[in-house]
């Protein structure tokens, strides 16, 4: 993770500052692997150190070997400024969007003489570029979520409560290895399917509804984002029209997913081609999102989103349309940017809307 640190560190002088303060749990673990639910970084121009709090002070040591660990009683501000003064940074960086504004300006007064200047963004704009052994844990998380799946798959029939098969998916998961689910599970049947995240519910499954499941693992740190939709026993032709319509502009946006292209532009072309099937204004979400230590993070597919995709990018595309009253489909792989265009790690058949139960 040293190499992090460095490439972190040369970002410095654009930004004009000398250190930087990195307190969001996902940037923290990417930086030095310390696990820990709190604790602070300064990253300046000698040794990273991390400061703690006394539960934490064996585990930052041995988790983050090449950090000098610094235990605080009152970290923040006092203990924090102690570490500044000490090391004589007079301009300070610090991640402005996952502080509160009380805590900045506790901070900023204990740190009289020094600059405190928020740089957000930092660590995240690195994380999008993913290391080949991230791609590979993340699609280890990819492929046991596929295999959960198939196998939860004969258990989602009519008269089981949603949320019952949204527990058994829960279990297997943790039972195959996973840290945990990545988030709360969607699985959202028939006028429920109408509502993009509608999470699991007491409401028991009815022949011909279409139920949408959207679940996913945390392993190993890196997250998996997946979602299916099926039918119950029978569907009806305007299901069929529907998924097909969605499965369309799934599709198109996978293909428009090379190096160059921004995060706006796969996002349209997914729209579009939803609009030649007339479900455009169905369609209330965006594209798809970078996926990796955090279920959502940089970059969006989204409308207006202008970050060009580079290969090493693991982006979800999850375009969906929803009927109020009616139902709704979406289907959700996870793809990573290559040299030439999208490698998609999700395996789970989605060429037809699949009859369960
Ligand atoms: N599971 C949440 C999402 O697909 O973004
Ligand atoms: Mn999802
Ligand atoms: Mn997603």
């Amino acid at each position: 993770m040293k190499h992090r640190v460095e490439r972190l560190r040369e970002k410095f002088a654009a930004v004009k500052i000398e250190g930087f303060l990195v307190t969001n749990q996902e940037n923290r673990y990417y930086l030095t692997g310390f696990t820990g639910s709190t604790g602070v970084v300064l990253i300046h121009d000698g040794a990273p150190v991390l400061a703690v709090d006394g539960r934490y002070r064996e585990q930052a040591r041995s988790e983050c070997p090449f950090c000098e660990v610094v235990e605080a009683k009152r970290l923040w501000p006092e203990g924090i400024a102690d570490l500044v003064r000490e090391r004589n940074i007079k301009r300070l960086g610090a991640e402005g969007g996952h502080v509160t504004r009380e805590a900045w300006g506790k901070l900023e007064a204990a740190l009289a003489g020094v600059v405190l200047i928020s740089v957000p963004g930092l660590v995240e704009t690195l994380r999008t570029i993913k290391e080949p052994e991230e791609i590979s844990a993340i699609r280890k998380a990819v492929q046991l979520v596929d295999d959960v799946f198939a196998t939860c798959l004969p258990a989602l029939r009519v008269g089981v409560k949603e949320r019952d098969w949204a527990l058994e998916v829960e279990l297997a998961l943790r039972r195959s290895g996973a840290d945990r689910a990545a988030f709360d599970f969607i699985t959202a049947s028939g006028r429920r399917a109408a509502l993009p995240h509608g999470s699991a519910s007491a409401k028991a499954l009815q022949t011909g509804e279409l139920v949408i499941v959207d679940i996913g693992a945390v392993l190993q740190h890196y997250c998996s984002d997946f979602t299916r939709t099926v039918v119950l026993e029978e569907a009806e032709p305007w299901q069929e029209k529907l998924y097909e319509a969605v499965l369309a502009a799934q599709k198109a946006a996978i293909a428009a997913i090379r190096p160059g292209v921004t995060g706006g532009d796969v996002d349209r072309e997914a729209r579009t081609v939803l609009a030649e099937s007339g479900y455009a204004e169905f369609f209330t979400h965006s594209t798809g999102h970078g996926l990796g230590l955090a279920v959502h993070e940089e970059p969006r597919l989204a409308e207006g989103v202008e970050t060009i995709l580079e290969p090493g990018m693991v982006l979800t595309v999850e375009p969906g349309a929803y009927l109020t009253g009616r139902g709704g489909v979406r289907i959700e792989d996870v793809v990573v940017v290559t040299g030439e265009g999208a490698e998609v790690l999700t395996a789970s058949p989605k060429e037809v809307l699949l009859v369960v139960g």
